[in-house]
């Protein structure tokens, strides 16, 4: 699948004013700076479709797109960020839960892990909350651009061995990197396919 058309349509902070959940939805999340908004626009190759920045927390909102008039992709806030006040969390928390159990369109969550750093404590807490919840995720493994090939294994090797103290199963993992479009065909091809389990009927 290749993408066409991407439009940005609305931010919300509240799930009732999303758009009517009547086609399939996949979210992005991840820690602030891990890339969300580049692999967004590398993915619907528009350079400024979602606005990327070198500092932390420019996403704020939940971010709606539509793409091909078939899906809604999800720009979403990240977390983590160390300079986040305890309301702003809060608040971050209470949109993200909600938003994330209660969407009933949305198929898969990407969660966005940088491939450059060992596992961090944050990031496997919020992938154990969504297995609890039993949501959908998949693992992008952002930034291996900044990697030699021998480092990025190591690192991959690594995340494994971790996921796999605490889970029998492991979800499905993407390699990316927004500047060289690496992870594109693989992320769009799981898109489209899973596109195809969607009937309004099963909402
Ligand atoms: P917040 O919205 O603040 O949570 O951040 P985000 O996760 O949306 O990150 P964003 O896409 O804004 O990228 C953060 C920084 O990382 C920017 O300076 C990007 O240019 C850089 N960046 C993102 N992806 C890649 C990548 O694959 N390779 C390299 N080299 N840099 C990247
Ligand atoms: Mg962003």
């Amino acid at each position: 699948m290749k993408i066409t058309n991407s439009e940005f349509l609305m931010s919300n902070k509240d799930i009732e004013r999303c758009p009517k959940p009547n086609l399939p939805e996949y979210a992005f999340i991840g820690r602030s700076n891990v890339g969300k908004s580049s692999l967004i626009n590398m993915l619907c190759n528009k350079k400024n479709l979602a606005k990327t920045s070198s500092t932390p927390g420019k996403t704020q909102l939940i971010n709606h797109f539509i793409i091909d008039n078939i899906w809604y992709l999800v720009d979403l806030p990240g977390y983590g960020y160390a300079r986040n006040s305890k309301s702003n969390i809060k608040n971050w928390e209470t949109m993200i839960v909600s938003y994330l159990t209660d969407r009933e369109n949305l198929l898969c969550t990407f969660v966005l892990i940088d491939s450059r750093i060992p596992p961090q404590l944050i990031d496997l807490e919020f992938m154990e909350w969504m297995a609890e919840n039993e949501l959908p995720f998949c693992i992008v493994f952002t930034k291996t651009d900044k990697l030699k090939a021998t480092e990025l294994k190591k690192n991959l090797d690594f995340y494994n061995r971790k996921l796999s103290e605490n889970w029998d199963a492991l979800p499905i993992m993407f390699i990316s990197s927004a500047t060289k479009s690496l992870g594109k065909t693989e992320i769009l091809q799981f898109i489209s396919d899973t596109n195809k389990l969607f009937t309004v009927e099963t909402l």
